[in-house]
């Protein structure tokens, strides 16, 4: 079964743009690996992530994405079962804010 999961966190100040550039990176390496994809924008130290993939898996990672010290806040804004991934393979990208937003009105 496919799940979508979308959560908003805040960044610990200390996290630079290339922490986060980092942080993407190696989780597009994991997540393809995993069979997961998704989105991750970031504006200032405002957060939201969107996470598709086999449930188990999905959930897995969200559980090490909560523990993750260097965001806290996490909120779990939605989890829903999909048929097929509305993202392409790439297991993660970065993406403006305002693209999730409209994301949010079109699936
Ligand atoms: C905002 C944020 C988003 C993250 N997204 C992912 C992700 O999509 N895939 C991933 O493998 N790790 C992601 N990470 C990193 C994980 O939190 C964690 O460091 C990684 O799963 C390794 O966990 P481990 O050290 O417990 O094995 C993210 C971290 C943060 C702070």
């Amino acid at each position: 079964m496919l799940i979508r999961l979308a959560y908003t966190s805040t960044f610990r100040p200390h996290v630079t743009d290339a922490d986060v550039d980092e942080i993407t990176s190696k989780a597009a390496a994991f997540n393809k690996q995993h069979s997961i994809t998704g989105i991750l924008a970031v504006e200032g130290e405002r957060v939201c992530q969107i996470l598709e993939g086999p449930r188990e898996a999905v959930e897995k990672l969200f559980e090490s994405i909560q523990r993750d010290e260097r965001h806290y806040g996490v909120v779990e804004l939605d989890v829903s079962t999909i048929d097929k991934p509305g993202f392409e393979d790439w297991g993660m990208v970065r993406r403006p804010m305002v693209d999730i937003v409209t994301l949010a009105f079109s699936m």
